[in-house]
Parts: structure tokens; C-alpha cells; sequence
């Protein structure tokens, strides 16, 4: 599987590990629950995401996106196999050392916003900042407001805002401290086309402006060809991977998704017709 790791030769402050990724699982499992219970939710990933690229994860619902993006992230332990920023093993940090790696390197776009509901928008966004005692670079958060559209929502909370208004400051929340990586589950999943297009221009920008990496879930074709390269999960598996995405490309894949799902045999197993 180590032909899943592109190689990256651009410049950028995110530099990696030696092998060039920003962040990797190797032999990843991730078992939630136990006995008869038991969700085998990651089975034996091994994926890098090569610093100063764009990567997009997708695959079925329940195919083990979140969880791969959650373990790689520092944000869940895995069950067996090991998980890396750059050349720190995220296994071996203690819990202090594990929350200050995030606040300084990860920035993270969660699937429901985790936005918090008491804090106006501006605060939301430079939260992570704050609880790390940084300085918000000011030029650089106010460029973030106005790329998501949020200058006139500045004091509204979440509550009072749209959901894909919500996913908009989530996202600018994962960008205010300028991690090296970001992962974001599903940024664009409630946005319509032209706000979706724009939370995907901005986080292109990081990574081609500013040589961050990226790593997004989605299930939208169209957003994947976005990205630089995908990878694609199934059954908590990688059972595939694909550079210079195209949307079209992307779909005809995903349709081999569908086809396993409706007769329940491997897709290109023949046995459906029309
Ligand atoms: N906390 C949990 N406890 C038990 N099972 C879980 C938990 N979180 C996820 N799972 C299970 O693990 C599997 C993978 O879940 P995951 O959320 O990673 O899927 P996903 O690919 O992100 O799906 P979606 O596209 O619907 O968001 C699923 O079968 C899910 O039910
Ligand atoms: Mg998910």
C-alpha cells in the first residue's frame, strides 16, 4: 500500500515526516464496543497524506471516514496500529501533549460544527487561539471572515445562523491558527454550490497559497475534484486511490460503491443488468 503516498516535492512550512506526509495511520483498527456488539469501524488502514496537498476521503456512510479522519487527527485513540503528524507518533503523547499538538498543528472541520452555541461567530473562530494563549494574526483573520461571509454575522451566535452559515465558521474556526493540517468531515455537506465553492477555493488556497495540507471528507464528486488526490474507504478498508481527480471519474467509481451495495456482491462482479 505505499503506493498510496504521493510523493511531494513543493515548498511549504508543513513540512512532514522523512517519507514526505504530514500526517499517516499505518495498520490502523479502530474497534468500537465489544463482544457481539463490536464495530470493526477501521480494518487494518494504512494511508499517508503527503504534506501540502489536498486530500479527499470518501466512501459509503459507515465506511470508517470519520473515524480514520478523528484517529488521525489525535481527536480518538485507535485500537491497534499507529498514528502520525509528521514525524511524532501520536500514541506516544500524554494527554497534555496530545491537546497542545492539536491547538498548535491541526485545525479540524468537524461533521456537526461542534461550533460553541454560547460564543458570538467572531469568537468561535479565533476560539482556538484563545485557548492556546496565541495572538490572532488580525490581516489573516479578517481575509478568513470575508473568503466565508460572515463580516455581517460577526455577533450572531449559532443559533441565530444557517446551517451552512454554521459550516462556514467551522471552517474558518480550522483556519484561524494556520495549522499545518486541517481535516475537515464533510465542510461542504450543507452548503449550497456557490458557498460550497468557496469553502473548497479557500481551503485549496491552503494548501496552494500556503503549502497547509488538507484532508476532507465528501461525498460529493464535484468537491473531490478539488482535491489533489482521493482515496476511498470501504468496510473501514482503503480500497482505492486516484490523483488528479475529476468529477466525472470520481462518480463512475462511486457508482462501483453502488452496485455493491444493491446486489451485495463486489462491484464489477457482474450480475446486474439495465
Ligand atoms: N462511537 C461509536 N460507537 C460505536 N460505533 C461507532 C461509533 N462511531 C462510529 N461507529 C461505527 O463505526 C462505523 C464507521 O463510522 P464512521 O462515522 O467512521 O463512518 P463514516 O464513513 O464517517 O460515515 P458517514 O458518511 O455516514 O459520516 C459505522 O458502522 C458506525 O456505526
Ligand atoms: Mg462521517
Amino acid at each position: 500500500m505505499s503506493g498510496l503516498t504521493a510523493r511531494h516535492t513543493g515548498p511549504g512550512p508543513a513540512a512532514g515526516a522523512e517519507d514526505g506526509t504530514a500526517a499517516r495511520v499505518v495498520d490502523a483498527a479502530k474497534v468500537y464496543g465489544t463482544g457481539d456488539a463490536a464495530v470493526r469501524a477501521l480494518d487494518g488502514v494504512t494511508v499517508g497524506f503527503p504534506a501540502g496537498r489536498f486530500t479527499a476521503i470518501m466512501g459509503p456512510s459507515g465506511s470508517g471516514k470519520s473515524t480514520l479522519m478523528h484517529c488521525a487527527a489525535g481527536l480518538d485513540s485507535l485500537s491497534s496500529g499507529s498514528a502520525w503528524i509528521g514525524g511524532t507518533e501520536l500514541g506516544t503523547l500524554g494527554d497534555r501533549q496530545l491537546t497542545l499538538l492539536r491547538r498548535e498543528r491541526i485545525g479540524f472541520v468537524f461533521q456537526a460544527f461542534n461550533l460553541v452555541p454560547t460564543l458570538t461567530v467572531a469568537e468561535n473562530v479565533t476560539l482556538p487561539l484563545d485557548l492556546a494563549g496565541r495572538r490572532p494574526d488580525a490581516e489573516w483573520i479578517d481575509a478568513l471572515i470575508d473568503v466565508v461571509g460572515l463580516r455581517d454575522r460577526l455577533r450572531h451566535r449559532p443559533s441565530e445562523l444557517s446551517g451552512g452559515q454554521q459550516q462556514r465558521v467551522a471552517v474558518a474556526r480550522a483556519l484561524a491558527g494556520r495549522p499545518e493540517v486541517v481535516f475537515a468531515d464533510e465542510p461542504t455537506g450543507n452548503l449550497d454550490s456557490r458557498s460550497g465553492g468557496e469553502v473548497l477555493a479557500l481551503l485549496g488556497r491552503a494548501v496552494h497559497d500556503m503549502g497547509r495540507t488538507v484532508v476532507m471528507v465528501t461525498h460529493d464528486p464535484v468537491a473531490a475534484a478539488h482535491a489533489d488526490e482521493v482515496v476511498f474507504l470501504a468496510d473501514g478498508r482503503l480500497v482505492d486511490m486516484m490523483t488528479a481527480p475529476t468529477a466525472g471519474r470520481v462518480l463512475d467509481r462511486m457508482k462501483a460503491f453502488d452496485t455493491k451495495a444493491f446486489d451485495g456482491r463486489p462491484a464489477g462482479g457482474g450480475g446486474t443488468s439495465s
